[in-house]
């Protein structure tokens, strides 16, 4: 396992060091660039996907999703409206509970709309199936997922991300939204935490 060395991070020039509080990271997975490049891919491909479309609705699945959503939303060049989803599976261990619960439901309506899921990263998919599950219910037009961050050991998923940043490697990661024991969601990059 290596610690990281305080070197700057070239987007935003943080300090890495101070920003863990001396905690050790095992790498910088994604670095600021390379997320901010996906992030403008990603949203260059749904302004083309829903061209001529009415209506679209982002839904941010919180909190982990939080600083992606607010990332890509401005680079969608359309018209949509954003509300969120919070769902919670993780207590503040690292691995899937398989008990997913709903504790907001949006306020937004469903029925007939555009909808994106917009998901940090796919572990288990069992957050997201359950997402899909109760927001088909609701009749939205068209209801695709977009994660950041993919993991692909999901055994089965109710619907594949239509859109994705990155296939991330099965570590725990954290940053960019991505949180253990909900410290380190502010980092700038994705990292992966040592033990
Ligand atoms: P799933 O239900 O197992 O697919 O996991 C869904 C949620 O668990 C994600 O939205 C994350 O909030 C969290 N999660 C899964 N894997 C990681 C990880 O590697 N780091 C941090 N959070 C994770
Ligand atoms: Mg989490």
């Amino acid at each position: 396992m290596t610690e990281t060395t305080a070197e700057p991070d070239i987007v935003t020039g943080v300090d890495i060091e101070k920003l863990m509080g001396g905690r050790p990271i095992e790498r910088i997975v994604y670095s600021s660039k390379e997320i901010a490049e996906q992030v403008a891919r990603i949203g260059e491909e749904i302004t083309r996907e829903y061209e001529g479309e009415a209506d679209l609705l982002i839904l941010g699945l919180l909190k982990g999703s939080f600083i992606f959503l607010s990332d890509l939303v401005r680079r969608i060049s359309r018209p949509l409206q954003v509300d969120f989803l919070v769902a919670s599976s993780y207590g503040s261990g690292t691995s899937s509970s398989g008990n997913v619960q709903l504790l907001y439901d949006p306020a937004a309506p469903i029925a007939g709309r555009n909808v994106i899921i917009v998901e940090d990263i796919v572990d288990s998919g069992n957050t997201l199936s359950r997402m899909i599950e109760a927001l088909e219910g609701r009749g939205p037009k068209s209801l695709e997922i977009c994660a950041l961050l993919h993991k692909h050991i999901a055994p089965r998923l109710a619907k594949e991300p239509r859109w994705v940043g990155f296939d991330a490697p099965a570590d725990f990661l954290v940053g960019y939204g991505l949180d253990h024991a909900e410290d380190f969601r502010h980092l700038p990059f994705v990292a992966s935490l040592s033990e």
